[in-house]
């Protein structure tokens, strides 16, 4: 599957709303995304590039990713574990769609890049998956966005200590980087994926669903062969500006020096399609959060039956999680707190809740919360823990880990209650 053969899937079922008029990536794009943030897109025409098609929304729903990994929403979370402990090797093609038309010259500004809100720094990518090769611990894939410099260069925000940092602090000379624009939902939640240091995402990628690859032009690298674009070029230790930019909680991001990337090589298919992802749309908040799920379903496992897993949109779908679990003893609900911690890093608050309750609906969790909870007892607070920083609110210094205190909440029915007490009615 391919973003294409994707997009005509959501269309034969009548999911796809397609945009006649031309619209501009300047601004309007970005607002005609958020006016309908949830639905699939294509915009038919772009203003100033006749050439290019543009797609958004098309991994704004679990559904979608769902139907990409063939398997019902409430299994994406075993699916993830799976594919986690099972990679698989994606097959080298000897050629690739997304290689039809290779550019004699570089100029980044014939791409329909977006520019998604009046403060942003400058046009962005914001669904590349960007590949490297670290010399120790292989392929690695991660998403990065990207501030169009000028016609040469990409300003890219590379977060410390992750993949493609580690990898780019020890080659003084730059690291070579492909990025990949407007691939279909399996690669854009592997490329999402933080497994074990040293496993490499396209694996996860490839155990989802077929993802061939196919040699760089430039860059000693693979690519996805059916990706709509590719950018080919040296992550450099040059040093601009990159941002400001809304981050994934809705607040604008701060301005910092990162990296650029000097690009050697595009490519892309013919009549290509642009990937848009608006920042803190569901888009995003899905690739956030949904990778999150399976590590917190694996730790709270270790210490309670756990039924399933959701980090909510709510809560910017990374700082607040709704855990389900089949409790079989008076600390279950107390441990699954403390392991959900451990298995999300950066959450913040997490609810606990039975087997009868629906964790993908809210006001089913506020019910919960309403009639089987009770402060005083099933309330704990950590203060001052390692967390976010994504989060606002969290105590933040530089070169220091952002510190918050964080909420567990056990809406269980207290064991040794009678259950009929706390069962819902039904008619
Ligand atoms: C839509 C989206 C945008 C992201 N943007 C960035 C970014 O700009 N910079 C970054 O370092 N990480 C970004 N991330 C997070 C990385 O993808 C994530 O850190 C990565 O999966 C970690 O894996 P790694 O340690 O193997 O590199 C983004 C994730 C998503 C889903």
């Amino acid at each position: 599957m391919n973003l294409r053969t994707f997009l005509q899937d959501l269309d034969a079922r009548g999911e796809l709303f397609h945009i006649q008029e031309p619209v501009s990536p300047h601004l309007e794009v970005a607002r005609r995304i958020a006016a309908r943030d949830g639905q699939p897109m294509l915009f038919e025409q772009l203003a100033g590039f006749s050439e290019w098609r543009m797609a958004a929304g098309f991994t704004a729903q679990r559904a979608h990713f769902a139907r990409a990994l063939g398997c019902g929403a409430s299994q994406l979370v075993s699916r993830m574990a799976e594919a986690l402990a099972a990679p698989q090797i994606p097959p080298q093609n000897s050629d690739g769609p997304c290689q039809e038309v290779v550019w004699d010259s570089i100029d980044l500004t014939r791409l329909p890049i977006p520019r998604y809100h009046p403060q942003d720094g400058g046009p962005y990518i914001t669904a590349g998956v960007a590949i490297i090769h670290d010399p120790d611990l292989g392929r690695n894939l991660c998403f990065h966005r990207m501030r169009v410099q000028d016609a040469r260069r990409l300003v890219v925000r590379v977060v410390e200590n992750r993949g493609t940092h580690t990898a780019w602090r020890k080659a003084p000379e730059g690291i070579p980087m492909a990025i990949c624009v407007g691939l279909p939902p399996h690669i854009l939640l592997a490329a999402s994926m933080a497994p074990p240091e040293g496993q490499d995402e396209s694996g996860i990628a490839q155990a989802f669903a077929p993802s061939p690859m196919v040699k760089a032009k430039t860059v000693p690298l693979e690519v996805f062969a059916e990706a709509e674009l590719v950018l080919e070029g040296i992550l450099t230790h040059a040093l601009d500006r990159e941002g400001p930019f809304p981050d994934l909680t809705g607040t604008m991001d701060r301005v910092r020096q990162q990296p650029v990337l000097r690009v050697t090589a595009v490519t892309h298919r013919k009549n290509p399609i642009f990937h848009a992802l608006l920042p803190a749309g569901l888009e995003h908040k899905n690739l956030m959060g949904m990778p999150r799920e399976p590590t917190i379903f694996a730790e709270v496992n270790r210490v309670a039956r756990c039924t399933g897993v959701t980090i909510t949109p709510g809560g910017c779908s990374w700082l607040h999680a709704v855990v389900q679990i089949d409790k079989q003893g008076p600390d279950d609900a107390r441990l699954a707190i403390e392991a959900a911690f451990r298995g999300h890093r950066s959450l913040k608050h997490v609810v606990i809740v039975d087997t009868d309750v629906d964790i993908y609906n809210p006001q089913d969790v506020e019910w919960a919360l309403a009639t089987r909870m009770q402060a005083r007892r099933d309330l704990v607070i950590f203060p001052d823990q390692a967390s976010s920083s994504l989060d606002p609110s969290a105590h933040q210094s530089p070169g220091q880990k952002a510190l918050s205190d964080k909420i567990g909440i056990d809406a269980t029915i207290p064991w040794g209650a009678s259950p009929e007490d706390f069962v819902r009615v039904t008619y």
